[in-house]
Order: structure tokens, then C-alpha cells, then sequence
């Protein structure tokens, strides 16, 4: 990744101190909560892909590098609501904002963040932007909401599945793609590929997280493992053993969705093991891929164009 970033280091630099000059607020817990999920850093994928679209569009000015700080603050503050919705206690390597300062400031700095990248957009002064931002957040929250739904019904298809973290996820990198072709003054063509291009990503890129959250390890992905599982969430690899396994398999897996708990883990991890079911996951993680990496081929060869290639790539064959 910090390989990936050369490319637009400047521009990078530009964005992680605009995010925290954004965090300037009169009401000191708005700052410390705020520093607190900042500072912790994260991967900063999303500003990432906008910068970069940008050099592979033809280059990177003010108005994406503003626009670059806008994505990952909404990024930030759907993190604090899900955290406390997900009650998480480990995010980014350290405790989350929910365990360390409680429900309450976590979801409402939440707000205090996607309010500020609301201004941060005024600012843009481009309607389009504007609209095309306001119908990305009232997806996802709706994703978010559509998840809380379909938490504890094993009857989740592997198509809501997709529906779910299409909103949840995708849209927002598909909308950080699309927002930089559009700042960049790009035609109507270009701005839809690159929007296909963040999309097919965030699909991928959220399906190796469900994986992750059965198989990774937490003190690299700075997240704990089986969260999914005690909320109940029939992410892909459950539904692939829904599918594909043993009366006895399926009958434990109803289960543990239905029932909200990882009190067997073990015999659930051997079932997504014995059915594949983490490799279902992958693969159609990979058919994501693919995708994204054909959406790439409609713009010019550049140093930019390869780093956005690899980001795929790494979104797919990653640890955290
Ligand atoms: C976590 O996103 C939320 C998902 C959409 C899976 P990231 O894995 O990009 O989180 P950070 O920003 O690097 O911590
Ligand atoms: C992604 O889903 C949540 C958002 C898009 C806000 P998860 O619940 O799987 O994300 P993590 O695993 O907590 O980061
Ligand atoms: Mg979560
Ligand atoms: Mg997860």
C-alpha cells in the first residue's frame, strides 16, 4: 500500500491534514472522539482511490483532493454508527469509540462527521456532487438498516446478500471513482466507468471482509474475528453452507443466525470449512475483481492506471 501511495504522496499528505484540520470543533468531546477513530489511521483505501482515479484521469487538483477528506469522513462515520450497532469492541488495533467513550458520543460525532463532509461539499460548489453524495448517504444508510433487518433470518439469498453490501459499502467507493472524474471535468462515459469500477471493488472488497471476520487474525486486521456470527449476519460464507451443507451443518448454522450466537464457533468454522465455503466467497469475491480490473481498461495507460490496478488486487489477497 505505501508502495501504491508514491504515485500521489503530495496530494496524500494534503488529504490526511485536511481531515484533521476538519476535525476542528468548539466542543472539545467532538474532537477528542474524532481524534481518537482518526489518529488510530486505517488503511485511508477510499481517499486513496479518488486520488487516484484523478492522476489516472489526467491529474489531481484541490477539488478532489477536498473531495478525497469528504469520502473518508463519511467512511469514519459510518464506522462509529456500526460499531455501536455491531457492538464491536476492537477497531483499527484499539478499542472502539463505543467501548472507550460509550453508544452515545460515538453516534452522534458520527453525525458531527457526516455533517462535515456536508460542508466540506458546499464548499465544492457542484450540484452535481452534491445530489450524487446526498442519494450515496441515504443508500448507505439504508444498507445499514437493511442489514440490521435481515440479522437472525437464515433465509438471507446470496442475492439480498449482494443487495446489502452493495449499499452498505460499495456505493461509497463507487461514488469516491465517479466524484473524481466528475471533478475533473470528464465526460458522462468515463464518469459511469469509473463508477462501475468502484462498485465491482466495494463488492469485492466487502466480500474479503466477511472472510476475514472468519478466518483473520485480529491482531493484524486490528478487528476481532466472529463478530458477524454473534450478530447473527448471514454474510455470504454462512449462506454458501446454508446451501451446499449437511442436514446437521445447515441445522447448526439456522442456528447460530437465528439465534444471534458464536457459542459453537468451532463446529460452525469446520462446517464453512468442510463446504468451502470461505472459497465460495472468494471466488465470487475474484468474479469482482475481474470486473473491476475490465472497467479499468477503458483509460490510458499510466502509473496511476497500474497503482488503481493494484489496489484491486490487494483488495482481494489481504489480511486487514
Ligand atoms: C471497514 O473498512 C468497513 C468495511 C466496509 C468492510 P476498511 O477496512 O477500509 O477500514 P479502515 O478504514 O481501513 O479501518
Ligand atoms: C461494513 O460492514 C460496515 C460499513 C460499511 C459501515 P462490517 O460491519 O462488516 O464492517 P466491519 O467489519 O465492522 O469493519
Ligand atoms: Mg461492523
Ligand atoms: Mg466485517
Amino acid at each position: 500500500m505505501q508502495q501504491i501511495r508514491t504515485i500521489v504522496a503530495t496530494e496524500f499528505a494534503q488529504v490526511n491534514q485536511l481531515i484533521v484540520e476538519q476535525l476542528q470543533s468548539n466542543v472539545p468531546m467532538v474532537e477528542n472522539v474524532g481524534h481518537y477513530i482518526v489518529d488510530a489511521g486505517g488503511k485511508r483505501l477510499r481517499p486513496l482511490l479518488v486520488l487516484l482515479s484523478a492522476a489516472a484521469l489526467g491529474g489531481c487538483d484541490q477539488t478532489q483532493i477536498k473531495f478525497a477528506a469528504v469520502i473518508e469522513f463519511i467512511h469514519t462515520a459510518t464506522l462509529l454508527h456500526d460499531d455501536v450497532v455491531d457492538i464491536s469492541s476492537l477497531r483499527r488495533g484499539r478499542p472502539t469509540a463505543n467501548a472507550e467513550f460509550g453508544n452515545a458520543p460515538s453516534v452522534l460525532v458520527g453525525d458531527f462527521l457526516y455533517t462535515r463532509a456536508f460542508q466540506l461539499m458546499v464548499q465544492l460548489g457542484d450540484m452535481d456532487i452534491l445530489r450524487h453524495m446526498a442519494d450515496t448517504t441515504n443508500t448507505i444508510a439504508e444498507g445499514e438498516v437493511l442489514q440490521l433487518t435481515r440479522a437472525g433470518d437464515a433465509s438471507t439469498t446470496e442475492a439480498q446478500y449482494l443487495d446489502v453490501i452493495t449499499r452498505k459499502t460499495a456505493v461509497l467507493f463507487a461514488a469516491g471513482c465517479w466524484g473524481a472524474a466528475k471533478l475533473g471535468g470528464r465526460d458522462e462515459q468515463t464518469r459511469r466507468g469509473m463508477r462501475e469500477f468502484g462498485l465491482n471493488l466495494g463488492i469485492a472488497f466487502q466480500m474479503i471482509d466477511d472472510v476475514l471476520d472468519y478466518e483473520g487474525n485480529p491482531t493484524t486486521m486490528g478487528k476481532n474475528v466472529g463478530d458477524d456470527l454473534t450478530e447473527g449476519k448471514p454474510t455470504l460464507p454462512l449462506i454458501h453452507v446454508l446451501r451446499e451443507g449437511t442436514e446437521a451443518e445447515q441445522a447448526l448454522v439456522r442456528r447460530a443466525i437465528t439465534e444471534k450466537t458464536a457459542d459453537q464457533i468451532n463446529d460452525i468454522l469446520a462446517a464453512v470449512q468442510r463446504c468451502g465455503a470461505l472459497d465460495y466467497t472468494r471466488a465470487q469475491a475474484q468474479r469482482y475483481h475481474d470486473l473491476a480490473l475490465a472497467g479499468l481498461a477503458q483509460l490510458p495507460a499510466s502509473g496511476a492506471r497500474t497503482a488503481l490496478e493494484q489496489i484491486t488486487d490487494l483488495s482481494i489477497n489481504r489480511d486487514h
